[in-house]
């Protein structure tokens, strides 16, 4: 269920209902591709940094351990130990940029996997039906994420055969729900957007998609090598095709500031691996900038990453200590500063809802949509 309680301009403050609870929209979901952050950050890590949705993977899961396995250790939710809201993805974007050997044909996709090179097979039904093993609490549609730029006429091609896909996604979805031995038969399907960089193939996609009843609408194929301001003008031309009443999903998406703009065109879900890939890195966010904790300046620096975080590196450690664990290596470096990244993401999404409440958020906009682009 989903409810749209306050707008500004094209931004939307909502409450996103689903088996495993509720989430508040504007909504950041922490990505766990295996089922787990990646820097040594468990399922009860993220109730400490915010997190209100937890993304995996099928690609990933089916080929490790198994979707049999999740299925018999009680679905991901048990297997992990996260009782909130679970959102999978379909494997249509890892196929695409993780798998090798590929060929695309109307029944689905032929890939040799990425950890053995062993064959697989994946279309719409095994997407739905690893999905469904999984007992995600939001399955994605299974489609093809072309890479931009892209040719106008394969583009336009692939984005009919992720509409064809759509509809065997919504039948099989429809039937594994009813199964009596489901593991989550109130398990959701969002569609998903394509057409690369061309606004008439967006708009058509975006009006054929809706015609299928989902729960939720993506937009996929962005931030895949397009200019940022061609992925915002993307976002200007679907979303008036979007129904109103359901959420609007954007995919694999990205920095703060990506965030706020997104909002801003009336976005309500987002997923990154940047802030954690970033945290791995040693590039940590604050309110004024983001800082490259390695950097030789803060040897002797005694504040917190971020003065007004309290997230558990910024509770009890100094940018000198944690440059220090960086500098020597240490595991632990990596799982503060991902903690850290995390619980900044989930905070800014929620500064952001506080804003739409208080009628605001034109003013978080112009004081923050560029300031936290800096490096500082
Ligand atoms: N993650 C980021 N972009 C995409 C996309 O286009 N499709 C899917 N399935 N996942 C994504
Ligand atoms: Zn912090």
């Amino acid at each position: 269920m989903f409810e749209v309680i306050k707008t500004e301009g094209r931004a939307r403050r909502g409450v996103f209902t689903c088996a495993h609870g509720t989430a508040q929209t504007p909504v950041f979901m922490n990505v766990g591709t295996q089922g787990a952050i990646k820097g040594a950050v468990s399922a009860h890590d993220l109730k400490d940094i915010g997190c209100q949705i937890e993304l995996s993977n099928t690609y990933h899961l089916h080929l490790r351990p198994g979707d049999d396995v999740v299925r018999e250790m009680g679905g991901l939710h048990r297997f992990m130990d996260w009782s909130g809201p679970i959102l999978t993805d379909s494997g249509g974007f890892q196929v695409f940029s993780l798998a090798s050997l590929r060929k695309i044909k109307e029944e689905g996709v032929y890939f040799s996997s990425h950890i053995d090179g062993r064959k697989i097979f994946m279309g719409p039904e095994e997407s739905m039906r690893i999905q469904s093993h999984l007992g995600s609490d939001i399955a994605m549609a299974f489609d093809e994420c072309v890479e931009n730029p892209a040719a106008y006429n394969y583009a336009k091609a692939s984005c009919e055969r992720t509409f064809r896909w759509l509809e065997r996604c919504k039948v099989e979805h429809d039937r594994l729900n009813t199964l009596p031995d489901t593991v989550n038969p109130q398990q959701m399907l969002f569609g998903i957007n394509q057409g690369a960089t061309f606004p008439d193939l967006r708009v058509w996609h975006m009006e054929e998609i809706k015609k299928i009843d989902c729960d939720g609408y993506a937009i996929g194929g962005l931030a895949v090598g397009e200019p940022t301001q061609v992925m915002y003008d993307i976002i200007d031309a679907v979303e008036p095709h979007m129904p109103a009443d359901k959420p609007r999903y954007l995919m694999g998406v990205g920095t703060p500031t990506n965030i706020i703009e997104g909002v801003a065109r009336g976005v309500d879900f987002f997923d990154c691996v940047m802030p954690a890939r970033n945290a791995r890195h040693g590039r940590l966010y604050t309110w004024e900038g983001s800082i490259n904790l390695k950097n030789e300046k803060y040897r002797l620096d005694d504040r917190p990453i971020d003065p007004t975080c309290d997230c558990p590196a910024c509770r009890s450690f100094s940018r000198a200590y944690l440059r220090h664990l960086f500098v020597a290596g240490e595991m632990l470096a990596m799982r503060l500063a991902v903690l850290h990244n995390l619980h900044f993401y989930n905070t800014l999404t929620q500064r952001i809802r506080a804003a739409l409440d208080a009628g605001t958020f034109a003013e978080f906009r112009a004081e923050y949509s560029e300031k936290l682009e800096r490096k500082i």
